[in-house]
């Protein structure tokens, strides 16, 4: 058993060797691919990338490029996949209304494109068979989300501090127009509803996603509703863990005070935050599999084939989807 595990083993290593030398083992170049994410600076997308990273060893070469958070970047990114004859792309749109001229670029190029993360517009989409999207279900999150709040409103009767039997929550937004965003604010709430709860919104304001901006916008939240404040409900981790520092600022998670907080993503600190206590909730955004996925459907596509799920190991659902559940997580 030994020698089969440490033969595993050296077999992994010479996997790992091979990546670095972006050929197959046998010699042969393995094919090239071009990636572009929206931007590097984003937590969750940088989990995405290293998935991408392992994914391919041994597969592709993938090349990886930031866009900086700018359209007219990614197209120049896009137009160098072109020119660098790159057998497949996939990319990760700025604005996801852009994704259209992306794929006119790619047919026009015969070059396949993944988007990934944001979701192309179903008409853009349905411009080329030889365009995908790998992503997950936005309102699945928001769903989910809803439902940790609903679990501990249902087990813990104190949430409801005025005592009116009306959930008073704030709402951070991420990015709007962005599929993620608006779904997640909207089924979060849905969920609670459904579940038979009346719902106040105290106050709604779009932090970008972003970690700094939360706790601003948090702060100013604070400042404006004070006690009233019931639950935040954040489009994501990132922008959780601002309001927490808010939050903490303004004297919670000492001497019982707490405030039910929940986010999507499951990054590394917002499960440390779960563990510390003040984090109620999030819901897993699999970039592990969003990553792999979006390789598979790379790899196939550069040798010319259609993905299917046997080629890939994802259900392509309409011919070009390929969505990856989310998962509730909770402290218990
Ligand atoms: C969402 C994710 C956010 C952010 C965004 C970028 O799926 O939850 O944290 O990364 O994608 O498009
Ligand atoms: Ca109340």
């Amino acid at each position: 058993m030994r020698k089969i595990i440490s033969g595993l083993v050296i077999g992994a290593l010479a996997v790992t060797a091979v990546a670095c030398s972006s050929n197959d083992g046998g010699g042969n170049s393995l094919p090239k691919t071009g990636v572009a994410i929206y931007k590097f600076d984003d937590t969750f997308m940088s989990s995405v990338r290293s998935a991408i990273t392992s994914a391919a060893e041994g597969k592709i070469a993938v090349d990886i490029v930031d866009s900086q958070n700018s359209q007219p970047t990614q197209n120049d990114k896009v137009d160098l996949f072109v020119s660098k004859k790159m057998k497949a792309m996939a990319i990760n749109p700025v604005d996801r209304t852009a994704a259209g001229v992306i794929i006119d670029k790619a047919k026009k190029a015969k070059i396949p494109v993944v988007f990934l993360n944001r979701e192309p517009l179903a008409d853009d989409l349905a411009k080329w068979d030889k365009a995908y999207f790998v992503g997950a279900k936005a309102e699945e999150s928001g769903s989910m989300e809803g439902q940790i709040l609903v679990d501990y409103w249902n087990a813990n009767p104190d949430m409801d501090k005025n005592g009116d039997g009306i959930l008073q929550y704030v709402m951070l937004k991420g990015e709007p127009g962005h599929q993620d965003a608006e779904l997640r604010t909207k089924h979060s709430v849905l969920a609670i509803e459904e579940a038979g709860i009346k719902v106040e919104k105290l106050a709604e304001d779009t932090a970008m996603w972003d970690r700094v901006k939360g706790q601003e916008k948090m702060a100013a939240f604070i400042a404006a509703n004070g006690d009233k404040i019931e639950a935040v409900i954040a489009n994501n981790d990132d922008m959780a863990l601002g309001a927490i520092e808010a939050l903490k600022a303004a004297g919670y998670f000492k001497d019982d005070k707490f405030m039910p907080v929940v986010g999507v993503d499951a990054t590394d600190p917002a499960m440390q935050a779960l563990k510390d206590g003040t984090l109620l909730g999030t819901v897993l955004n699999d970039a592990e599999n969003q990553g792999k996925a979006t390789v598979e459907l790379m790899k196939v596509l550069a040798a010319g084939e259609t993905p299917t799920k046997d080629n890939t190991g994802y259900e392509i659902t309409e011919g070009k989807y390929v969505w990856i559940p989310y998962q509730k997580v909770t402290q218990k």
